[in-house]
């Protein structure tokens, strides 16, 4: 198995893929949020390669990685589908809460903090949709001004997330 960092002349996203036999069985997608976080933009394993322990592995060389590549960074964050179903208006199928919670236990198998805040700082303009994570990257905690630049891309990318 190789880990690959793909070349790109982009300062703040970078790609990186998981090779086995020459063929990527998993890529992803980060970009810089600021001096301090990261954000995992995307992760996908091959259709046919999910659950051999690829993404468990291509995660912890991206996270080490970023930890080589950025001694300031704090944290690395990122967002689920929400897991509060309650929160949500549509009523969503089993088979879609039981993925949801298989992502959700994937991450966290990892190391991944789930951000308590959902229901603060933005009492009357909450986070509904999805689940804020992240890894610890440093032994500096990542603070509140962290998960403010991640809430603030949040909301200008994906404002239908919020609640008004
Ligand atoms: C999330 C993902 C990258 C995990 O990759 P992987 O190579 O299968 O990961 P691993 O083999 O290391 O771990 C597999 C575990 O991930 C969990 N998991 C995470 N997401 C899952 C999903 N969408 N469906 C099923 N299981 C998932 C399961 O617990 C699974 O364990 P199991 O095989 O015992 O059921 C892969 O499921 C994927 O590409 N999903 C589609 C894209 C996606 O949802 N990306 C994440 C956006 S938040």
């Amino acid at each position: 198995m190789k880990f690959i960092q793909v070349p790109l002349n982009e300062d703040d996203l970078v790609i990186h893929a998981t090779l086995v036999g020459g063929k990527v069985v998993c890529h992803s997608k980060i970009h810089r949020l600021s001096e301090t976080v990261w954000r995992l933009f995307w992760i996908e394993t091959t259709g046919d390669k999910r659950s051999h322990g690829y993404g468990s592995a291509h995660l912890k060389n991206l996270i080490d990685q970023i930890k080589n590549l950025d001694s300031k960074a704090r944290g690395f964050a990122f967002e689920i589908p929400s897991r509060h179903f309650d929160r949500l208006e549509e009523k969503l199928e089993t088979d879609e809460q039981l993925e949801r919670q298989r992502r959700g236990l994937f991450y966290e198998r990892l190391g991944a903090k789930l951000w308590d805040g959902h229901n603060n700082p933005y009492p009357n303009n909450q986070l509904q949709k999805v689940e804020l994570m992240w890894f610890q990257l440093s032994d500096t905690l990542i603070g509140q001004s962290d998960i403010e630049v991640m809430l603030a891309y949040l909301k200008q990318t994906h404002p239908y997330w919020f609640s008004n």
